[in-house]
């Protein structure tokens, strides 16, 4: 472990030009910040294909290192990861801190050892993120769980899970696919009733069953699990990712451009799909790709988010700099999370006219944006910004862009080969030159 000055980065982003070309999607970010946990589980060499390069699977990736697995890298997204020497300890806590999906190696770790401790996860900022549900469903499970000054402490309390019924009271991912993670090595069965039904639960579950677990019903809302005694070694390739595929459709809408986004699975992408047709934007679906055509005129749209198959939460703040040109009024609710509108101020200061009260936006959109220096307010928040900044007359700077480098690979680049102005620039600011130093291991 060291330390280094961090290098602040901003996008600078000249507006006005329509993308077009093609693009290739990645792994899915959130069924891998599951899937590399569950590496943990396995008792053999397991090889993950198709990994996104974005700094919350690195993230995990050097957690698992320092807990003594064996992590090598075949190419850019396929990961070897050896587990076998693995030894109970505490995980690293700086880089757990950081990211939300460090919730994952409580089921992992519980299932493996018997005991988890682990830090209150982080991750982006949409209000009160509670994890409730998954301390309840580790209970069920037979492990005592107490939360204390920022810590998660969870032990089984003969040693091992037992299989459960558990009735979870909010659809929640993170909950159903830890409980999944913990179930997997418990003994007998544990049946999770109201369990989210995201395409990363499935992905989470098919890697788990090509490992040797026994886990039956994913991607409905009800979800059994029959414990075995171990996992084996094998080879696995995570799904595309759908937000990262619904962000590009999106961005091809706004700019009234024309792109082919590839190494998607369209079902997965229907309910953001329906959504873009109804806004007049041309969506054609193949076998693994899907083509937008920006319409020259947006109609409005209203949107409430909820789980899948609803409309993605995570497709919110891009679809609400979309609306902002598209004629007319449109409203949006937000059903999954308290506080998701944060970014509207940012819009805000590129000319957009939106009306917050709790849950709902009103956007009265038509308006012309115009570029301003902004603040990625979280990781979509960000790409929403970005979105904005390619639609709007002049230059748009979008700093903080970390957030959005969580959970985009490579999203300058992706976007430049599309034809967009964009590019990242170092910068240093006035602020406290400590709070520049970072802890990276
Ligand atoms: N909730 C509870 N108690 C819990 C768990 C959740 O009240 O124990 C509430 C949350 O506060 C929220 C709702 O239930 O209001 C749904 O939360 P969920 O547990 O489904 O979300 P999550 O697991 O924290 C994951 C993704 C998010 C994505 C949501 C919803 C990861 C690491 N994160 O979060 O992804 O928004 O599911 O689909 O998988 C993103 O990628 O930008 C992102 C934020």
């Amino acid at each position: 472990m060291y330390w280094k000055v961090q290098v602040l980065e901003k996008y600078v982003i000249k507006g006005g030009t329509a993308l077009h070309g093609e693009v290739e999607i990645s792994g899915a970010k959130n069924a891998a910040v599951a899937i590399i946990p569950a590496a943990l589980m396995v008792d053999g060499v397991c090889c993950i294909e198709n990994i996104p390069q974005i700094s919350d699977t690195d993230m995990l990736l050097t957690i698992l290192r320092d807990l003594g697995a064996k992590v090598r890298f075949l190419n850019k997204s396929t990961v070897e990861i050896d587990c076998t020497k693995v030894r109970y300890q505490d995980a690293p806590y700086e880089l757990m801190r950081k990211i939300r999906a460090s919730y994952y190696l409580i089921g992992a770790m519980l299932g493996r050892f018997g005991s988890a401790k682990t830090t209150m996860p982080g991750g982006c900022n949409f209000g009160v993120r509670p994890i409730d549900q998954h301390i309840k469903g580790m209970t069920a499970l037979g492990a005592d769980v107490s939360v204390k000054n920022g810590f998660v402490y969870a032990d089984a309390r003969d040693g091992k899970l037992h299989g459960a019924r558990i009735y979870l009271d909010k659809v929640s991912v993170g909950a159903t696919m830890n409980i999944i993670l913990a179930a997997a090595l418990a003994q007998g069965r544990t049946i999770i009733e109201n369990a989210a039904r995201e395409p990363h639960i499935v992905d989470l579950a098919n890697f788990l069953n090509s490992m040797g677990a026994d886990v039956r019903g994913a991607g409905t809302d009800t979800v059994k699990i029959n414990g075995v005694d171990k996992l084996h070694g094998g080879s696995y390739a995570i799904i595309p990712d759908q937000i990262e595929a619904g962000t590009y459709m999106v961005a091809a809408a706004a700019t009234g451009g024309e792109v082919l986004i590839k190494n998607v699975i369209p079902r997965h992408l229907e309910c953001i799909s329906a959504k873009l047709r109804e806004t007049g934007t041309i969506v054609q679906e193949y076998e693994d790709s899907v083509l937008v055509k920006g319409a020259s005129t947006l109609r409005r749209v209203n949107i409430k988010t909820l789980p899948y198959p609803g409309f993605p939460t995570d497709m919110q703040p891009p679809m609400g700099a979309l609306l902002c040109l598209a004629n007319g009024t449109s409203v949006i609710t937000e059903g999954v999370y308290d506080n998701r509108f944060k970014y509207i101020n940012e819009l805000r200061k590129m000319g957009a006219e939106v009306q917050v009260d709790g849950r709902v936006a009103v956007i009265e959109g038509g308006r012309r944006l115009t570029g301003a220096p902004v603040q990625a307010c979280d990781l979509r928040a960000g790409a929403a910004m970005v979105i904005a900044g390619m639609c709007a007359v002049g230059t748009t700077e979008v700093e903080d862009v970390h957030y959005i480098e969580r959970g985009y690979e490579n999203f300058v680049g992706k976007l430049r080969e599309l034809g967009a102005d964009i590019e990242i620039v170092n910068f240093s600011d006035d602020s406290d030159p400590s709070e520049k130093i970072v802890m990276i291991s």
